[in-house]
């Protein structure tokens, strides 16, 4: 057995995807042995291509599999290209990439893995929670598979309505089926914005350069974010997926609180997507971790970190 940690991606590429995804393949103590692609951000067909993409890009060895193409109940009626772009990685434009994908679908890449990690595997989801669900109804033994589970989503307030954020937003069946059977470490809005980055951290980024292909498109991807992912009312950009693998490598970045948490999927429901957080007596299981604190400073480090590996 290796002492690096099995560890596998469910994301919708998108650009803080691709950040995320960086983040890990950087970390010496993680092993991507897959990434699954799902809808969301856009299209699958593109979060599809990308997702291969990124992995060709950073040089990541793993099965990249391909996983739902629209949510569980709810038509998919909408995307987040507004903020990533057409293709869903802002200005970045890939190689045609040299890797095939995995024959098999993202549920059963996702249940093998973990079976063969043999209880060590973490598992982070970045997009919709669309993928995650199906392997559950595929395979609902997975939760004893899993070592932890992470995701970006979520969180005390919503950017779609008030209450939604816009991973659950999308499939808020998939969440509820999720969170009822997954006990999820929850990095939500409340953390990502609270872990938003400065004009100073992302000119000390960009200032470190290197000619490798990672390099060059997480340069891409920061002049991207720099100007496209403002905060509402702020100069400073949200990263919000890279705050999850972030928040696994360096057990210090968050603080939680321990709470039941259900997902709101009733379709006339004004709070459709709301991760609602029930109080701390309540007795139901299983209990989720909820993000309530972020060390910004810790979290712009270890980004500029990432671009100094890729550079060098
Ligand atoms: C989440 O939605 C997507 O647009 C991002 O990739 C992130 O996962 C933030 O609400
Ligand atoms: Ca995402």
């Amino acid at each position: 057995m290796t002492s690096t940690t099995p560890i596998i991606i469910d994301c919708d590429p998108g650009v803080d995807d691709s950040y995320a995804i960086a983040m890990a393949h950087a970390h010496p103590g993680f092993d991507i042995v897959a990434i699954t692609a799902v809808e969301g951000n856009v299209p699958a067909r593109l979060t599809r291509h990308n997702a291969l993409c990124l992995a060709d890009t950073l040089g990541i060895d793993c099965r990249v599999a391909f996983g739902a193409e629209k949510p569980l109940r709810k038509a998919y009626d909408r995307d987040a290209s507004s903020i990533h772009g057409a293709s869903g990685v802002g200005d970045v434009v890939f190689d045609p990439p040299s890797i095939e994908p995995d024959p098999k679908p993202a549920w059963d890449v996702i249940y093998e893995e973990a079976i063969k990690a043999e209880g060590r595997l973490i598992l982070f989801a970045t997009g919709p929670l669309t993928n995650i669900a199906l392997t559950l109804q595929h395979h609902p033994d997975l939760p004893k598979y899993i070592n932890r589970f992470c995701i970006m989503g979520g969180g005390t307030f919503g950017n779609i309505t008030k209450f939604a954020e816009f991973n659950v937003f999308i499939d808020p069946t998939a969440a509820r089926e999720v969170f009822a059977q997954l006990p999820v470490e929850m990095i939500g809005l409340n953390i990502t914005h609270a872990a938003a980055l400065t004009e100073a951290d992302f000119q000390e980024m960009l200032a470190i350069g290197g000619d490798s292909r990672p390099s060059k498109m997480l340069h891409e991807l920061a002049t991207f974010s720099e100007r496209q992912s403002h905060l509402p009312g702020s100069d400073n950009s949200v990263i919000h997926d890279a705050v999850a693998v972030a928040s696994v490598i360096n057990p210090d970045l968050i603080e939680y609180d321990e709470r039941y948490v259900y997902v709101e999927d009733g379709d006339n429901a004004e709070n459709s997507g709301q991760t609602v957080i029930e109080p701390e007596d309540d007795p139901r299981e299983p209990k989720c971790k909820v993000g309530m604190k972020v060390d910004r400073d810790a979290f712009a480090a270890m980004l500029k970190g990432v671009f100094h590996h890729y550079a060098e």
